[in-house]
């Protein structure tokens, strides 16, 4: 015998079972895409100065400035499960102290819709570029990365790096003129 609320009640599970399902296609259909895509990176203006790092002591610690120009075509990236990229900009570098040092200069959310075919020119950074030391100072490879974060409708999904790296040097001196910007 059932009741109405019975009914309901398989209705209820029935209707959330469906959507479990289509939520885990929509996961399941993604998942496995090559989100890799190209991406040009240019350094323009690269120096680098010695100032002191007030936060952490007196002490004197580099700081890089950098404009950088950026073409990316993300396009692609973006699929019926795609809700908006998230990306990021860091420099990888080796100093005495330290294999690996990772710095996020610059970063940039791209929502569904917005115009995802990047031209950027003469760009400056968003954060302080500063070593923990002086490792920058004529610092042979530093390496730039865009990374993106895919953030999804369903799912999860990792990180990923756009292919087309650039490196650069910093210069063997400091520079004395002004800050600026
Ligand atoms: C970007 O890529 C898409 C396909 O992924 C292509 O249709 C479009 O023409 C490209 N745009 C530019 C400006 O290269
Ligand atoms: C520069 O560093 C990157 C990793 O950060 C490495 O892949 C590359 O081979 C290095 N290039 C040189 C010339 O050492």
């Amino acid at each position: 015998m059932h009741t109405v609320l019975n009914r309901g009640n398989a209705i209820v599970a029935y209707t959330l079972s469906v959507l479990a399902c289509l939520t885990f296609c929509c996961f399941a259909s993604t998942v496995f895409l090559d989100y890799g895509t190209q991406t040009d990176i240019q350094t323009v203006k690269v120096l680098v100065k010695n100032v002191p790092d007030y936060a952490a002591s007196r002490e004197h610690h580099d700081l890089g400035f950098l404009t950088f120009d950026l073409q990316a075509n993300l396009t692609g990236l973006f699929n019926w499960n795609v809700k908006q990229l998230f990306l990021y900009l860091t420099a990888e570098y080796e100093t005495k102290n330290n294999k690996l040092n990772q710095v996020v200069l610059w970063d940039k959310i791209i929502m569904r819709g917005e115009n995802s075919v990047l031209k950027l020119k003469n760009m400056n950074t968003k954060y302080y570029f500063f070593d923990d030391g002086n490792g920058l100072k004529n610092n042979r490879n530093v390496t730039l990365t865009l990374s993106y974060n895919i953030i999804p409708n369903a799912g999860i999904l990792p990180s990923f790096f756009g292919t087309g790296a650039h490196s650069f040097k910093f210069p063997a001196e400091y520079a004395v003129s002004p800050v600026q910007k």
